[in-house]
C-alpha cells in the first residue's frame, strides 16, 4: 500500500513537473529515474501476493459490515462466523458466498432468515477470506484454495 502510495506520487510529480512546461532539463530528468524504478518495486509484492487476495482486507471491505469485525454477527439478523457449525461443510461455505441466500439458515441451532447478497468477488478473493475466517474467531479448518472454490463455482453454473 505505502509502496503504491509512493508510486502513484511519484507518478504524480512526474506529471506535475511535466505539465509545467517551463521546466529546464535538469528538473525533469531525474523525476523520470526516480519514477522508473518506483514503479517496478510496486509491482513486485503485488504479484508475489496475488494482487489483492489478502483475506484480511477482503473480509474488512466485503463482510465486517454484517459479520462484524470479531466474527460474531448480530442476532436475529446476521449469523456469526466465529465458531460457526454450519462453515464445517467448506462446500456449503463456498456456495454461500458466491451465491449469497435468501431464507431459513441455521447456525449454531440458532435460526436466521434474512438475506446475504452474493459476493462479487474473485475465485482466488473467495479463497483467501474463507481461509481468514478458518483460521481466525475461534475456527479451525482451511486453507480454502482458489482451485476448490473454482471446481465449487463450476458445479453451480
Ligand atoms: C449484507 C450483509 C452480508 C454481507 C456483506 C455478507 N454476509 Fe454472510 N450472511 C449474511 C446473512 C443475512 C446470512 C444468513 C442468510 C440467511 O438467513 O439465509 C449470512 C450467512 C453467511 C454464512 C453461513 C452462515 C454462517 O454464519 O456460518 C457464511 C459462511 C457467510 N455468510 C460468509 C460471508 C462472507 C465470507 C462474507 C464476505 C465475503 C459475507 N458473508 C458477507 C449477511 C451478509
Amino acid at each position: 500500500m505505502k509502496k503504491l502510495f509512493f508510486a502513484s506520487l511519484s507518478a504524480m510529480s512526474l506529471f506535475i513537473l511535466a505539465s509545467c512546461g517551463g521546466g529546464s532539463n535538469e528538473a525533469s530528468k531525474p523525476a523520470e529515474t526516480a519514477a522508473a524504478p518506483a514503479k517496478t518495486e510496486a509491482a513486485a509484492p503485488a504479484a508475489a501476493t496475488g494482487g489483492a487476495a489478502n483475506g484480511e482486507e477482503i473480509y474488512k471491505k466485503t463482510c465486517i459490515a454484517c459479520h462484524q469485525a470479531n466474527g460474531a454477527g448480530v442476532p436475529n439478523t446476521f449469523p456469526p462466523l466465529a465458531k460457526s457449525d454450519f462453515i464445517a461443510d467448506k462446500e456449503k461455505t463456498v456456495t454461500q458466498v458466491i451465491k449469497g441466500k435468501t431464507g431459513e439458515l441455521v447456525v449454531n441451532g440458532v435460526k436466521y432468515n434474512n438475506t446475504m447478497p452474493p459476493q462479487n468477488l474473485k475465485d482466488e478473493e473467495i479463497a483467501a477470506v474463507l481461509t481468514y475466517v478458518y483460521s481466525n474467531f475461534g475456527n479451525s479448518g482451511g486453507p480454502v484454495t482458489a482451485d476448490e472454490v473454482k471446481a465449487i463455482r463450476a458445479k453451480l453454473q
